[in-house]
C-alpha cells in the first residue's frame, strides 16, 4: 500500500477547544507576544515543541505500573540502566530529570573559564550551561548546514576542517567536543555515520573526548539508514550502537527520543568522571539510581527508548515531516531543506523579506501563526541564538526560522492538513505582518520570557 498509516490507534482522548480569532488577538497580547506565556489551552495545535509531549504507548502505561519506587538499587533502574547501556554500550548512566540537568553536570564538571566546546550546533541549553561557567561554545557547522535551500542528505555534520583549525587555535583548551544528533539548531538535520567517525579520528589524535547530545539518536539512526551507503539491512538499534561506539559521553533529553514526557541520562566511559558526575548528581538531582526521576518515570523510558528505534515507528514519523514539506513546496512555502527529523523549519527571513533580522521576522511569523489558527510554533532565530558582543552590540543570527515542531504520536492527519491551511493563509498576508522589539529580556535563555512589543 502506498499510504502510511500511523502505526497505533487511540484509545484515550484530549479534548482540543479552538478559542476564537479575538480570544486570541486578546491572550497574545496578554502574553507580552511571546507564546512561551501563553496559556497551552488557549493554543489549538501545539507545536512549540516535541519535547516531552509525545503520547506513551500502552506498553509504557502498563510499564509505569511495575516503577519500584525505592530510594536504591530499585528494579526500575535496573531495567533501566540495562537498557541504555544496551544501546549506547557507555559504561556509567547517571539518570536525569531532563536533558539539560545532565549538561549542566557535564559543564560543571569538567569546563574551566576560559575552556572552548565545540560541537555541530549548540543547543541553547548546552550553550547556556557551557557559557554558565564561564567557557565558549562553537558551532562548528558544516557550510551546506547554512544553506536552506540545498538537498545534501546529512547538513547536520560537523565541519572536520574547521574541527582540526578550531583544535590547533586552542591547544590544551578543549576538554570535550560535542556532536547534536540530529542537529535541531540548524533544522534537525542528520549527522552521518562517516562523519562521527572523522570527527572521533580528529579528536582521537589530539586527545579529546567526543560526547554525544543524543536527544534525537533514532530519528538520525533512522536518516543514516535510508541515507547512508551501506546501512540499508542494518537495524536501528546496530546503527546507533555503532553511533555511540564512537562517543567517551553522552547526554540525552529522553522527552525526545526517549518517547516520555519527563527524563534524561547522562552516560560516559571514564571511571573517573563518572565518579565527579556522580557528586554532583547526589548534590543536584538525586541517588544515582533515580537521579531525577520516579521509578516510574525510568520504566516508561526504558520501554521508550526502544519503541523510537521501531522501524515501523520512525517510517510513519517521516512520512508525517515528508507530508508537511511537499505541501510546502507545491504552495512555495519556504523552508529548511530537506525537512528534519523532528519538525519542519520555515525560514521566516525568505518568508517575511520585509523585516530585519533584529526585528525578530520570527517572532512577526510565530505570531501570525497563533493569531490565524491558534497554532504554537518556536522562533529559532535572532531571539534564540542572537548574541551579544563585547561592545553590547546586538549581533543577529544566522537563521532566522520557525520551527514547527512535531509531538510523537500526538497529532493525526486531519490536524497537520489544519496545520498547512493556517500556514497557507497566513502566506498569503505575509505582507502585512510586522516584526517586533523587545521591551523586556532576562541574562540567560532569554526567548522563555521575554516580552515583545509589535511595530
Ligand atoms: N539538546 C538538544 C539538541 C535539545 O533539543 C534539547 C531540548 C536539549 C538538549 C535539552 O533537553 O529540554 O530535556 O533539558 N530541546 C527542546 C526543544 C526543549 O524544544 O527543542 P531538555
Amino acid at each position: 500500500m502506498k499510504t502510511i498509516i500511523e502505526p497505533f490507534r487511540i484509545k484515550m482522548t484530549e479534548p482540543l477547544k479552538i478559542i476564537s480569532r479575538q480570544e486570541r488577538v486578546e491572550a497574545l497580547e496578554k502574553a507580552f507576544y511571546n507564546v512561551f506565556l501563553l496559556d497551552a489551552e488557549d493554543c489549538c495545535i501545539d507545536l512549540l515543541t516535541d519535547s516531552g509531549t509525545g503520547a506513551m504507548s500502552t506498553q509504557q502505561w502498563a510499564a509505569m505500573m511495575l516503577g519500584d519506587e525505592s530510594y536504591a538499587g530499585s528494579l526500575s533502574w535496573k531495567r533501566f540502566e540495562r537498557t541504555i547501556k544496551n544501546v549506547t554500550g557507555l559504561k556509567h548512566v547517571l539518570p536525569t530529570h531532563q536533558g539539560r540537568a545532565a549538561e549542566s553536570i557535564l559543564a560543571s564538571t569538567r569546563l574551566k573559564p576560559g575552556n572552548v566546546v565545540p560541537n555541530n550546533s549548540h543547543f541553547d541549553t548546552t550553550r547556556a550551561n557551557i557559557e554558565f561557567v564561564g567557557a565558549r561554545a562553537l558551532d562548528l557547522l558544516c557550510d551546506v548546514g547554512l544553506d536552506n535551500t540545498s538537498h545534501e542528505p546529512f547538513k547536520g555534520n560537523m565541519d572536520v576542517d574547521k574541527l582540526e583549525r578550531c583544535i590547533s587555535q586552542n591547544p590544551g583548551n578543549i576538554p570535550f567536543c560535542m556532536l547534536t544528533v540530529t542537529n535541531n539548531t540548524g533544522g534537525g538535520q542528520p549527522v552521518s555515520m562517516e562523519n562521527i567517525r572523522s570527527v572521533k579520528k580528529v579528536l582521537e589524535a589530539h586527545g579529546i573526548p567526543l560526547v554525544v547530545d543524543a536527544c534525537r539518536f533514532a530519528e538520525n539512526s533512522y536518516f543514516i539508514q535510508q541515507r547512508e551507503q551501506g546501512y540499508r539491512h542494518k537495524t536501528l538499534l546496530e546503527i546507533a550502537q555503532e553511533m555511540f561506539s564512537y562517543a567517551d559521553g553522552a547526554t540525552m533529553s529522553l522527552k525526545k527520543d526517549g518517547l516520555v514526557n519527563i527524563g534524561g541520562f547522562l552516560a560516559c566511559n571514564d571511571d573517573l568522571w563518572a565518579e565527579e558526575f556522580k557528586n554532583l548528581l547526589i548534590l543536584k538531582e538525586g541517588f544515582p539510581t533515580y537521579g531525577g526521576l520516579a521509578g516510574r518515570d525510568l520504566e516508561a523510558a526504558a520501554v521508550g527508548i526502544m519503541e523510537a528505534l521501531d522501524s515501523g515507528y520512525q517510517e510513519y514519523r517521516h512520512a508525517t515531516v515528508l507530508y508537511i514539506a511537499k505541501a510546502f513546496d507545491r504552495n512555495g512555502i519556504p523552508y529548511v531543506k530537506p525537512a528534519g527529523g523532528h519538525a519542519v523549519f520555515i525560514d521566516a527571513k525568505a518568508f517575511l523579506p520585509h523585516i530585519p533580522a533584529l526585528q525578530y521576522p520570527g517572532v512577526g511569523l510565530v505570531n501570525a501563526l497563533y493569531i490565524e489558527g491558534g497554532i504554537r510554533g518556536v522562533e529559532l532565530g535572532s531571539v534564540m541564538f542572537g548574541r551579544f558582543d563585547e561592545a553590547g552590540k546586538e549581533i543577529p543570527a544566522s537563521l532566522e526560522l520557525v520551527r514547527l515542531a512535531f509531538p510523537r504520536r500526538v497529532y493525526t492527519q486531519s490536524h497537520f492538513d489544519y496545520i498547512l491551511e493556517v500556514v497557507d493563509e497566513v502566506w498569503k498576508k505575509r505582507k502585512s505582518i510586522a516584526g517586533c522589539r523587545i521591551i523586556y529580556q532576562p541574562k540567560y535563555l532569554r526567548h522563555f520570557s521575554c516580552r515583545f512589543a509589535p511595530l
